[in-house]
């Protein structure tokens, strides 16, 4: 049965159970049934009515919410994000929701799309990107992907939940073009392209109001401005905060996780008593918590997998696809088990394991392995070369530097402490390098990392981001050349802290917020690539950035057609693209638009399309990148919506955001 039949049938039944339920029935579906059992929702035996089950996170089946099941750990979110493969992130989201029917739940809680504003938020590895339309083009195919196994995605969190220190009670001050803009576009894309099970209301405050009681969020904009058709649930203990129950029934919410506080029995019987909400109010939180209920029972009977070598092997893919080469000074990479006879390992991150219970939070996945560089690499050396401890006597020497999930550096709850790495790890890539002119570093975490104090020092940079189960031997790969680096950043890497947008000036009311927690984004829509560009500062590594160890070319750039309606419209670039060097590789098109007639102020580019492209040694294709008028838009305040303005854009092809090849032009009528 298709998602859209089971819906359609789903909803006829809704309603009738609906007008079954007493009230206190209905005030009981609106939570779980107390502390021991807070990932799932509370059953109705008297009308059959289940458990609704659901699970963390973005990671893969989380163990603390699986009932301790060992899941496969794929990589972090900003892993997919950086293969800008559409095709991987569905089949991720397809092989998570199979784990999920496997542990017998129904709703993966994931994916996380909140925008990068800082590159300190602890989260940043559960989240794809500092621009929407790569967020929205990514977790797009990830949900349809999850919800074609009859799994429900809950989108989360849900909105500007951009930073972690205060997440409960920080205000996020954003006006309203930024807001719809920049923070709510890839919510909105998602809604209406993959049609979400779930969303999940956010812990802060968003203008004034938390965002599990926020009308203007929930019910103003998702459900009746973007037609959101499913239920949204609180975040974990968001509503402690909120004063009353009818701000969260009439902001719009119908699940109150994990135990109930303002959904108490009393506390809504007195609330309506007292007229502050009306049961048609009621129904409609209840009717779309059922219609979702019953589309997951419809799947029930199919069966689920975990920890099959498709999710491992799924899971490796992404992690070498994933990986960005930052530099490859001199190609040191990729090595070969023929060339050198020594190698020198060292590093925090050499032996280090990620899964753990709860280890970073909510996200946290326990697979049944999880191997280490150091693993990796022993098999991929067979014995052939030598592994030494002494780096000043090896051929290479590899430093396995980057972060991890405790508080302060990639982890929920907290940010990070600051962008560079821990002051150890720096000295111990330059005593390296000064002791090996053939220096790898090899970074695992989930943020950018400032690198001043050692960057010029080493011919070799590498992130692999957090790589999963398979990791270790991801990397392995990808250093001796079995696998391509094709990764291309999915966010600034800055110089420095204070070149980033929200860290600009020293003034704590841009981060973390004022003495009364207030976080203005006074910065607007200048997040990320358009921040830098705007102000001419130049990062370390740019939005799109990512090296190969071959080379393309671009020509015969196309274009559909010289002029398009503003009307939703769609055209396409048409290239070839060739590898001129002799190994495979995958390079990623990008094209940015540039609105040459605007009437307001407008990013000096933003990123409208892209394609990924797989090329033998020498092999050409033609490739053509869709780029649809709508998102060229931009939120118009006059209107309350969205505009695409007439007149000439410019459209860019380019390697990355900095590395622009050619330029082209199209009108709008
Ligand atoms: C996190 C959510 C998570 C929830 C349930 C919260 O602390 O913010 O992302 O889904 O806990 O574990």
């Amino acid at each position: 049965m298709t998602t859209i039949g089971a819906k359609q049938v789903s909803g006829k039944k809704a309603f009738e159970i609906l007008s079954k339920l007493t009230l206190d029935e209905k005030f009981q579906l609106l939570t779980s049934p107390g502390f021991r059992r807070i990932y799932v929702t509370k059953p109705i035996k008297r009308l059959r009515i289940p458990s609704f089950r659901t699970t963390d996170g973005p990671l893969g089946v989380a163990y603390h919410s699986s009932g301790f099941k060992k899941c496969t750990r794929f990589p972090a979110t900003i892993s997919v994000a950086s293969t800008w493969n559409r095709g991987l992130a569905r089949a991720m989201g397809v092989a998570m929701a199979e784990e999920v029917r496997a542990v017998g739940r129904h709703m993966l809680l994931a994916p996380g799309i909140n925008i990068a504003r800082t590159p300190l938020n602890g989260r940043t590895f559960e989240y794809f990107s500092e621009d929407p339309y790569l967020t929205k083009e990514l977790a797009i195919p990830f949900v349809q992907g999850v919800q074609s196994v009859g799994i429900g995605a809950c989108v989360k969190h849900y909105a500007a939940n951009n930073q972690e220190i205060d997440r409960r009670s920080c205000n996020a001050i954003i006006a309203e073009r930024p807001l719809h803009e920049i923070y709510l576009r890839a919510f909105r894309e998602v809604v209406k392209e993959a049609d979400p099970w779930a969303i999940m209301g956010c812990y802060n405050k968003v203008n004034g109001v938390y965002g599990c009681e926020n009308k203007y969020l929930i019910k103003d904009i998702l459900m009746d401005r973007w037609g959101f058709k499913g239920f949204v649930m609180s975040d974990w203990f968001a509503t402690r905060p909120i004063e009353t129950t009818e701000g969260c029934i009439n902001g719009g919410l119908s699940l109150e996780m994990p135990i109930p506080s303002k959904y108490k029995r009393k506390r809504l019987q007195r609330s309506l008593k007292d007229g502050k909400f009306s049961v048609e109010s009621l129904d409609d939180l209840v009717y779309r918590f059922l219609r979702v209920l019953l589309m997951a029972q419809s799947f029930e009977q199919q069966s689920g997998s975990r920890n099959s070598s498709e999710h491992q092997n799924l899971a490796r893919i992404i992690a070498e696809e994933g990986m960005v080469l930052l530099k490859n000074h001199g190609n040191l990479l990729p090595l070969s088990l023929d060339e050198i006879d020594s190698i020198a390992l060292v590093g925090r991150n050499l032996k280090k394991k990620f899964g753990g219970f709860l280890y970073g939070g909510s996200s946290a996945v326990k697979p049944p392995y999880e191997i280490t560089p150091l693993e990796g690499l022993k098999e991929k050396l067979k014995g052939k070369v030598k592994i030494l401890s002494n780096v000043s006597k090896a051929d290479i020497a590899i430093v396995f530097a980057g972060l991890n999930h405790n508080k302060g550096e990639d982890s929920e709850a907290s940010d990070r402490a600051k962008l560079e790495l821990p002051t150890e790890q720096v000295e111990l890539i330059t005593t390296t390098a000064a002791n090996n002119p053939n220096t790898v570093v090899v970074l695992i975490a989930g943020s950018p990392i400032a690198m001043r104090e050692w960057i010029n020092k080493v011919p070799v940079v590498l992130d692999a981001w957090y790589p999963g189960m398979e990791g270790g031997r991801a990397i392995a790969n990808v250093l001796f050349g079995d696998a391509e680096p094709s990764g291309r950043l999915p966010i600034t890497f800055p110089k420095k802290l204070s070149d980033s947008p929200a860290h600009s000036s020293r003034e704590r009311r841009h981060y973390p917020g004022d003495d009364e927690k207030n976080v203005f984004y006074d910065e607007g829509v200048f997040i990320g690539y358009r921040w830098f560009d705007e102000k001419e500062i130049e990062p370390l590594f740019p939005f799109g950035f990512g090296l190969s160890y071959t080379g393309f070319e671009y020509e015969n750039v196309l274009i559909s057609k010289e002029s398009a309606s503003a009307n939703d419209d769609s055209l396409e670039i048409q290239l070839d693209v060739i590898n001129i060097g002799d190994r495979p590789g995958a390079d990623t098109i990008q094209v940015y638009s540039r609105d040459i007639q605007s009437s307001i102020v407008r990013p000096p580019q933003e990123l409208v399309g892209f394609e990924k492209v797989f090329l033998k040694p020498n092999e050409r294709k033609t490739i053509s990148i869709q780029v649809r008028a709508r998102d060229l838009a931009f939120y118009d305040v006059e209107s309350h919506d969205w505009k695409v303005e007439q007149g000439e854009f410019q459209l860019k092809i380019g390697r990355s955001s900095r590395d622009i090849k050619m330029k082209t032009s199209i009108l709008f009528d």
